[in-house]
């Protein structure tokens, strides 16, 4: 599997640390960075005002393209990709065909937690979800994100043992230091 020649594209929900991880994980492996989220909003303004003026289709639209794009580059760079970004059929195939998929894998509970302190609310959750309404919409996406080459749980490791463990999988991807979930 030639990871070292294919863009690594970080996917998982919002907060799991894709950005994070991705900006430490391009600087090791001497690889350009891309923050879609980032792409887009240069591109069209700012996230929370595409949702609430032009709805999220438009958004998966512009976030479909900002990663066709990414991709389209021919040296292989860190994308860190929308946590709704799997879920758009285009996207996806975008993805399965042109990258190497890597699932950030954090327990809801985490992630509820991450989200609970953001400074700022998501746009697909608004600004007080209940516990159901994140578990439900995190449930709904896991199997998208389960379609991923590689899965890293990431319960426990800081953001740099997430990124060694990324640097050693991509050296070898047989390499055993690093826990593969079962899918
Ligand atoms: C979204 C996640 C956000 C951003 C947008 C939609 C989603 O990115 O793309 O608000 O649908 O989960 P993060 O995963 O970086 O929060």
């Amino acid at each position: 599997m030639a990871t070292d020649k294919r863009h690594i594209a970080l996917i998982g929900f919002m907060a799991s640390g894709k950005s994070t991880v991705g900006v430490r994980l391009a600087r090791v492996l001497g690889r350009r960075f891309v923050d879609i989220d980032e792409e887009i909003a240069s591109a069209h303004g700012p996230i929370e005002k595409i949702f609430t003026r032009q709805g999220e289709s438009a958004f998966r639209r512009h976030e479909s393209r900002a990663i066709a794009a990414a991709l389209a580059r021919k040296e292989p760079s860190v994308i860190a990709t929308g946590g709704g970004a799997p879920t758009d059929a285009r996207t996806r195939t975008l993805l399965a065909e042109r990258s190497y998929r890597i699932f950030l894998s954090v327990s809801v509970e985490r992630i509820e937690r991450r989200l609970r302190r953001a400074k700022a609310p998501r746009p697909m959750l608004g600004e007080n979800p209940t516990h159901n309404q994140i578990l439900e919409l995190y449930e709904r996406r896991l199997p998208y994100y389960r379609e991923a080459e590689f899965t890293l749980e990431c319960n426990g490791l800081r953001e740099r043992a997430i990124c060694d463990a990324l640097v050693a999988h991509v050296a070898d991807p047989n390499e055993g230091t690093i826990r593969e979930c079962a899918q």
